[in-house]
């Protein structure tokens, strides 16, 4: 069947069988290979992507469900003029990552909290990263990294 949605603010539309995951369609069809697979088993949330401006694992949901919805991956995060976001910025200035595997996800997840907490503690940060694996950092300067794009100051060393 065909499936149209918007994506990062352009139509888009692509071939989709009726159990073909949004991670798979947005990969395969659209070529958006930002969107990173993990797992396909809903834990790792490299997949993590926003439709309709929810935070929303791209491998829990079908393409087709994603019908005439509105979805923003990591290829639509950064500034017009493509320099990278206050958020991406950050976690480049703090190391946020290693080996970038989880990186759109954790960018896409952060988005969401800041979008509804502007000013989230370091609790309610990890909080909301509880379902985005990192094997690689170990956390903490991905928090720090969350942190300063929120405007705050950053914990010299970020608590478990
Ligand atoms: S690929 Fe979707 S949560 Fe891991
Ligand atoms: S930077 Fe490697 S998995 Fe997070």
């Amino acid at each position: 069947m065909k499936v149209t949605m918007t994506v990062n603010g352009k139509s888009m539309s692509g071939e989709a069988e009726g159990r073909t995951l949004l991670s798979s369609f947005l990969r395969e069809e659209l070529g958006l290979t930002g969107t990173h697979v993990g797992c396909d088993t809903s834990q790792c949330g490299a997949c993590t992507v926003h439709v309709d401006g929810r935070q929303v694992k791209a491998c829990t949901m079908f393409a087709a469900e994603a019908e005439g919805t509105d979805v923003t991956t990591i290829e639509g995060m950064a500034n017009a003029d493509g320099s990278l976001n206050t958020i991406q910025q950050a976690f480049q200035d703090y190391h946020g990552l290693q080996c970038g595997f989880c990186t759109p996800g954790m960018v896409m997840a952060a988005s969401s909290l800041l979008e509804q907490n502007p000013k989230p503690s370091e609790t309610e940060i990890r909080e909301h990263l509880h379902g985005n694996i990192c094997r690689c950092t170990g956390y903490h300067n991905i928090v720090k990294a969350i942190m300063a794009a929120s405007g705050q100051d950053v914990p010299a060393v970020a608590a478990e």
